[in-house]
């Protein structure tokens, strides 16, 4: 059997598959991402290792196959810095894919010449190196007593075969990659004022990181022969779950943050706009991708403030896709990365009658989610990305009239996979599975089966462009108001 590990947001999920890919259990536990400021966004690391210990627990105690484990991979979100000691404690918290604090170092390395181009990407405020420089200059004390800094996949590799070993696809997230030449870059390192010493070593996602630790394969009844892969950033990890390598294959996901990905058979950045372009998780490949830092986010927050849980807010909304609404609902509740990379825009309501009801903010929160994916989908249109489909993963695929929504708002069919694994733990299980020898990228990476695709709604295309139309319209004024 094979283990998956998706180091979440908001929990850690782990999946055991069989040798014929097939899920056999899963087990989480949650953790929370901690605001001590304004724009902030952190979690302490430990809590990572008990949710990890917590789920094990869970997996080996309700099913016998755990004990047959060959191979471990481990998908985590991206971007993070875990800053660690020469003794391998953690320093501070680790500050997190969607914290904006580093808006103003990354503005400064984003403009330094050279630096787009060897990393592909814009330098965005959530990026790591950014969030290093802002250690450096905030907190000198703790950028003094660091040995090396890891993302959080990397911790866990760390925590399962004691060397921090790091993936291309989560290393190109950094700003101190050539994404191009999968390796370090020395001049982006210099530029981020970084030393090669204090970097993990690099591997590819389906290739062999190390094996398990002796003592934890004691603890959890197993040979000393476990193999645990480089692993993936989560949305490398979702596009080999759903079998994106090639061309034209891709997702949308709804999780706290928006994605859409493309998988692409070749290295095209695109950085002078907000479409990211970062290594996947197997040899040789690329994928570019949008990503929107509020999508299901946006429902939560509704539903802090009204009391009700998502699934009371959508429920009363039926299946049945309405016109647009009259209510605009901007969705930047953390900032924003595609299009507009402003980490200091903020979301918003606009079109409040006396007559709003809840049912009306939470379809013009849907819409609003809904209209930022589609702002993702033009950009990478825009660099050659084509789609006829694409598959539909994560949380907010619960809804039913979400789907509906946002197929007709991107004017594209929405590919339901058949049973409920096939994201970020599954990918991770297949490096896994790859990388201990159990079958090639080929054989292992495919596309799940298709459920069910949900259509656009023809009749309301054209007035939810009209309306996709406006929402554009509305951010210039949106920031004003706000400065
Ligand atoms: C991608 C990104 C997020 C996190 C969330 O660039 O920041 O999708 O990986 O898990």
């Amino acid at each position: 059997t094979y283990l998956g590990i998706d180091l979440g947001t908001s929990g850690l999920r782990a999946l055991l598959i069989g040798a014929d890919g097939a899920p056999i259990g899963s087990a989480e536990a949650h953790y929370t991402v901690a605001t001590p400021h304004p724009g902030w966004s952190e979690q302490d690391p430990g809590h990572w290792i008990l949710a990890l210990d917590q789920a094990i627990e869970t997996l080996r105690a309700t099913h016998p196959e755990f004990a047959d484990l060959r191979g471990i991979g481990v998908a985590g979100h991206m971007h993070g810095a875990t800053l660690l000691d020469s003794e391998g404690a953690v320093i501070r918290p680790c500050i997190l894919w969607n914290d904006t604090r580093s808006h103003a170092e990354a503005a400064h390395l984003d403009a330094v010449p050279r630096v787009r181009e060897l990393s592909g990407n814009i330098v965005f405020p959530g990026f790591t190196a950014p969030k290093l420089a802002w250690v450096v200059t905030h907190e000198p004390e703790n950028f003094a007593r660091m040995a090396q800094v890891l993302l959080p996949a990397a911790f866990l590799n760390r925590y399962l075969t004691g060397e921090g070993v790091t993936d291309m696809s989560d290393a190109a997230g950094t700003s101190w990659l050539d994404v191009g030449a999968r390796e370090w870059s020395a001049e982006l390192l210099k530029v981020g004022g970084m030393s090669a010493a204090q970097m993990p070593r690099l591997v590819e996602g389906c290739a062999p990181a190390g094996v398990l630790r002796a003592d934890l394969a004691r603890r959890w009844g197993l040979g000393s022969d476990v193999v645990v892969a480089g692993g993936a950033g989560d949305n490398a990890a979702a596009a080999c779950g759903i079998g994106a390598l090639e061309e034209g294959q891709g997702f949308v996901s709804l999780g706290t943050s928006g994605v859409i990905l493309a998988a692409r058979d070749g290295y095209r950045p695109a950085p002078e706009t907000a479409i990211h372009t970062f290594c996947h998780a197997v040899p040789a490949r690329w994928y570019q991708m949008a990503v929107m830092l509020s999508a299901t986010d946006c429902l939560n927050w509704l539903s802090r403030v009204t009391g009700a849980k998502p699934a009371e807010l959508t429920s009363p909304l039926g299946e049945t896709l309405a016109a647009p609404g009259a209510l605009r609902f901007l969705p930047y509740l953390s900032g924003e990365r595609t299009p507009h990379n402003d980490a200091a825009m903020r979301g918003g309501f606009a079109g409040i009658a006396t007559s709003t009801d809840r049912d009306d903010m939470t379809r013009a929160v849907l819409e609003g989610v809904a209209f930022g994916l589609r702002d993702g989908f033009e950009g990478l249109r825009a660099t050659g990305c084509a789609f006829d489909q694409v598959t539909a993963i994560g949380g907010g695929t619960g809804s039913r009239y979400w789907l509906k929504l946002i197929a007709t708002v991107l004017n594209t069919p929405l590919a339901l996979p058949k049973g409920g694994e096939f994201g970020a733990a599954m990918g991770a299980a297949r490096l896994g599975q790859i990388a201990s020898g159990g079958g090639s990228v080929e054989d292992v990476i495919r596309p799940p089966e298709i459920a069910e695709v949900i259509e656009p709604v023809a009749d309301l295309v054209a007035a939810y462009d009209d309306s996709y139309h406006a929402f554009r319209a509305a951010y210039a004024p949106m920031r004003q108001a706000q400065l």
